[in-house]
């Protein structure tokens, strides 16, 4: 099977999350981004890229739910995993409550979700995309606050940022390729059950499920 990793945060906990599952495929060069070993194939993109290449060159991804929302993707996502928690919140200088924000410039990696979470509250909100480090945005005056991922809350209080409202919880999850689904069918499910029993959470992200 094709397995689509992401570099970065989520890596390592990843892999170990396959080798407990019984796929093992040793990664043993860190500029190489594709790895092939009993059978199965490891894909290394970007984190932000593992819903495009889940759907159009792998069987299995593992990304945050966050990144599968923001994608434009058609994936089934069966399992919530125990790692890469963490939440998607609007974050500015502490002169603003949320309706303060109407008309202002948000600055965000995710500006999909972001435009869909002010349409939904009514807030007519100016979307900047930027790439990352968006906590420098207000103190640069590029945009008025920011939606960011916060973990520890650490980088934002250290840029002089408050957490002003929860967008939603991130957690990592497993996306399936959903022509996989069907035409590697007992592979794809036996995989599902077994990994979902080892990490004690077969929960179902109902969220994501047609
Ligand atoms: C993420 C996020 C915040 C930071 C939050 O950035 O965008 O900047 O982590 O973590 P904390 O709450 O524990 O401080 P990342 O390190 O992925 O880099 P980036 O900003 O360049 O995307």
């Amino acid at each position: 099977m094709k397995f689509v990793i992401p570099r970065g945060r989520l890596m390592d906990n990843s892999l170990a999350f396959l080798r407990n599952a019984g796929i093992t495929v040793e990664i043993n060069d860190s500029r190489k981004l594709m790895f092939r070993q009993d059978g199965n194939e490891i894909i290394l993109p970007r984190a932000r890229d593992v819903p495009v290449y889940t759907e159009y060159a792998g069987d299995i991804g593992i990304c945050g739910t966050d990144t599968l929302a923001e994608s434009q993707s058609n994936l089934f996502a069966p399992l919530s995993l125990d790692f890469g928690k963490c939440r998607l919140s609007i974050i500015a200088p502490r002169k603003y409550r949320l309706r303060d924000l109407d008309g202002l410039d948000i600055a965000t990696k995710h500006p999909n979700v972001t435009s869909k979470y002010f349409s939904s509250l009514g807030i007519d909100a100016n979307i900047i995309t930027l790439n990352g480090s968006l906590e420098l945005a207000p103190e640069t005056g590029i945009a008025d606050a920011i939606v960011d991922i916060v973990q520890t809350g650490e980088t934002m209080r250290k840029n002089k940022l408050v957490e002003i409202r929860k967008i939603m919880d991130i957690s990592a999850i497993v996306v399936v390729n959903r022509v996989s689904q069907k035409i590697k069918y007992e592979e794809i499910n036996s995989f599902i059950e077994k990994a979902g029993e080892l990490n004690g959470n077969g929960r179902v992200c109902k969220k994501y499920i047609e």
